[in-house]
């Protein structure tokens, strides 16, 4: 096929995967995606959970159509699923590659969810290859020299710290991320536009209820009034329940108020009653 003819393949194709896509670009993170993309710089992504920045980092590498390797960091994130580790195979040792290595070589996307959750000697390790040389140095593999392949990009994500189990990023490793993009709960009637791409059935007036109950919860919890502020995740949850048929109190029940019966009765009764104002009993 000629040039031209694959420029028309490719445009057809990602008009396809757009107009299929669910992600609602609200606060143009696209576009800061593509010129930090372009100039080589690597992106942090801060907000709190459930606000769309795992689904945000997927639909880009997507629309760049490069490979996506993912990590997603917790407090049993070892050196090695970064680095790699030594096998042993009908007698002879080798060395498998972790996802750091394989996606510099691959020169592909790399995603680090959860950045600040990992132990602090987990993240020295990505300084190295994070820095502006873009190579690491592999001791564990005879002192194998990595460089990272053209088109290398790093994308991470961290929860606000009141999260439970984050830590603050080292300063120097956030020097690595001089792109910021801050990811919130979206303003309300965008957040109605985001939950009516997952729920079938008509109920405008109650998904707006819904709505606006989570971002009641949600400035409770910010000023620490409640423990849990509910995500993305809720509200969408809250609209297939109604596409289950099940009755707006009901279903907010079970979506916004159980949960908080974990912290006690005293708890969960102020939610109870800031629902029962909103959708009776
Ligand atoms: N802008 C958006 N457009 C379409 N869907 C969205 C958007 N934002 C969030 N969602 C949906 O909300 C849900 C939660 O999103 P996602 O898992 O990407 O959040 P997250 O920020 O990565 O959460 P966590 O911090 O818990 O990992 C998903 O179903 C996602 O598709
Ligand atoms: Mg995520």
């Amino acid at each position: 096929m000629s040039n031209l003819g694959n420029l028309k393949l490719w445009k057809l194709l990602s008009i396809i995967v757009l107009a299929e896509s669910l992600y609602i670009d609200w606060n143009n993170s696209f576009e800061v995606l593509d010129k930090a993309y372009e100039a080589g710089l690597f992106v942090l992504i801060i907000g709190p959970k459930g606000t769309g920045k795992t689904t945000l980092v997927r639909e880009f590498a997507t629309r760049k159509g490069k490979k996506l390797e993912s990590i997603n960091f917790s407090l049993r994130t070892r050196e090695s699923h970064l680095v790699g580790s030594k096998t042993l195979e009908s007698g002879s040792v080798g060395f498998e590659h972790g996802i750091l290595v394989k996606s510099m070589k691959e020169g592909s996307m790399l995603y680090l969810d959860e950045i600040n959750s990992a132990e602090a000697d987990v993240l020295l390790r990505l300084d190295e290859a994070l820095d502006d040389r873009r190579q690491i140095v592999l001791k564990e593999a005879g002192g194998e020299l990595v460089e990272a392949t053209k088109g290398w990009f790093v994308i991470s994500t961290i929860n606000p710290l009141s999260h439970v189990g984050t830590k603050e990023l080292p300063p120097q490793l956030l020097s690595r991320f001089p792109v910021r993009v801050r990811l919130d709960y979206p303003p309300e009637e965008i957040e109605l536009q985001i939950v009516k791409k997952y729920v079938r059935g008509s109920h405008e007036n109650e998904l707006v209820q819904g709505i606006r109950l989570a971002n009641t919860l949600r400035q409770a919890a910010a000023v620490e009034e409640l423990y849990y502020s509910p995500s993305l995740r809720e509200t969408i949850a809250f609209g297939k329940v109604l596409d289950s048929g099940m009755k707006p109190r009901q279903a907010a029940d079970i979506v916004f108020a159980n949960v908080y019966a974990q912290w006690g009765n005293v708890e969960y009764q102020k939610v109870n009653d800031i629902i029962t104002s909103m959708f009776g009993n």
